[in-house]
């Protein structure tokens, strides 16, 4: 099928990637200059694995296009997907001028002659939103124009993008129109997965609902971890316990330092507004912010309990990254951390496999120190803190970093390491909702 994706941000970028890799035709539309010419170029903006060579495989394929026309978008495709942002306002609710604009633009390149188009709102967007897209395009496209309006919201999580939109675990599609809905169908038809057909609002909220839930889950487990560090419980015991029960499931149980990224922050966010303006306020979510909020000030309390006054000690970070396999550090709780160390004068040193570059941007002004190597960068520390969750920290040396260390002691934010080899290879170590442990001493 001819598809076109209107903005190549995260997910519109590897949405229509994955989409010409099943065979469909797609043009890629961002107003962006400089980055489509960089993309048709094969430089791929973002750190996302697989994702370069799948981009090159197509465009050579001739599957693959990139323009910076929306005209050319909308008229050589039967479906066009808005993929462009929807960032948060500083109230919590959604900035939908984007959606707007290019709503309109649509409107202006649509006419009587191209026949049937299917506008699919692939971005995150309040309920309510494809009837004022609708709207829009209603008021501002010639007369007799012939279209309707989808919601089909994106479940991908960076850093294995590529591999949830090619094996996702369903397909939600929201349509009023039975047409629109067996079009839609067939788009993803060589994807296998079940496909949920709801309404338009349904499909809107469906998105806020679960990545909301995915939220609370980390939360709570968060919490269960605070309960754990002060009664002596492992919280890795527990997640273990209640995640084999299957109505519970073992996943988006992982204890750390809380949520961050593009999405949960602002998503639970905007949904406490979406419900507050519907007059049923959803206060169980103020609780989910707040115990995520609070979780990097407990590790702060312990880090200040064991080394007591942090200016002018030498600390180093691993991970700067929201999560691993990312470059992206958007409301990075690792990111923040650092901050927080420089903002009481702390010597901070930090790497990130790959988004020294992305954190040394919006870290701008705060005195981090930035290594090229993992082990250079605890070189001298007095105390290592593990903030991302990446496969190289996890399999670190420790034998070779206690020798570069001032101090063997390990604060892991995300519970990497196995206590026991730690306290094997000499390092006292702290870790989330379980109790620390120490190297006996030599006598
Ligand atoms: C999320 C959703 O998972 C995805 O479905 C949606 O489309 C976009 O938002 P993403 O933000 O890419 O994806 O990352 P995710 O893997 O969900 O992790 C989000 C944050 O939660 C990270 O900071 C991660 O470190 C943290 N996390 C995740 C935990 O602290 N514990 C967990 O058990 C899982």
């Amino acid at each position: 099928m001819k598809l076109s994706i209107i903005g190549t941000g995260y997910v519109g970028l590897t949405t229509g990637t994955c989409f010409s890799e099943v065979g469909h035709e797609v043009v890629c539309v961002d107003n962006n200059r400089e980055k489509v010419e960089a993309l048709l170029r094969g430089e791929i903006p973002i750190y996302e694995p697989e994702l370069e060579e799948l981009v090159t495989k197509n465009v050579n394929a001739g599957r693959l296009r990139f323009t910076t026309s929306i005209r050319e978008g909308v008229e050589n495709s039967d479906i066009i997907f808005i993929a462009v942002p929807t960032p948060p306002q500083p109230d919590g609710s959604v900035d939908l001028s984007f959606i707007e604009k290019v709503s309109h633009e649509i409107a202006l390149c649509l006419t009587p002659e191209l026949g049937y188009r299917i506008i699919v709102d692939k971005s995150t967007v309040p309920v309510c939103t494809g009837s004022k897209v609708m709207q829009t395009i209603k008021r501002y496209a010639p007369a007799g124009v012939d279209f309707d309006i989808v919601s089909n919201p994106e479940f991908l999580r960076e850093g294995c993008a590529v591999q949830d939109l090619l094996n996702p675990d369903r397909i939600v599609i929201g349509a009023d129109s039975q047409r629109a809905m067996d079009m839609m169908k067939r788009v993803y038809q060589m994807f296998h997965a079940p496909i949920v057909e709801t309404d338009l609002s349904s499909a809107e909220l469906i998105k806020h609902a679960a990545n909301s839930f995915l939220a609370l889950k980390i939360s709570y487990i968060n919490a269960v971890s605070a309960i754990c560090e002060r009664s002596g419980g492992d919280v890795e015991l527990v997640a273990r316990g209640i995640g084999m029960d299957k109505r519970i499931s073992p996943h988006f149980l992982a204890a750390g330092l809380g949520y961050g990224g593009s999405c949960f922050p602002k998503d639970v966010k905007a949904f406490i507004h979406i419900s507050d303006d519907l007059g049923v306020p959803f206060t169980l979510l103020k609780e989910v912010e707040r115990i995520n909020q609070t979780q990097l000030d407990r590790f702060m309390n312990r880090l200040r309990e064991k080394l007591w006054i942090l200016r002018d000690k030498r600390i180093a970070v691993w991970g700067l990254a929201f999560k691993e396999n990312t470059d992206d550090v958007r409301e990075s709780v690792a990111v923040n951390l650092c901050r927080r160390l420089c903002e009481e004068k702390a010597i901070v040193s930090a790497f990130d496999p790959k988004a020294n570059e992305t954190a040394a941007r919006v870290l701008g002004d705060a005195p981090v120190t930035i290594c090229d190597d993992m082990y250079e960068c605890a070189r001298g520390a007095e105390v290592l803190i593990i903030a991302t969750e990446w496969k190289e920290f996890a399999n670190a040396d420790l034998v070779k970093l206690k020798e570069l260390m001032h101090l063997p002691i390990i604060f892991d934010g995300r519970n990497l390491l196995h206590p026991a080899n730690a306290v094997h290879a000499g390092f006292e170590y702290h870790s989330i909702g379980r109790a620390s442990v120490y190297p006996e001493k030599k006598q």
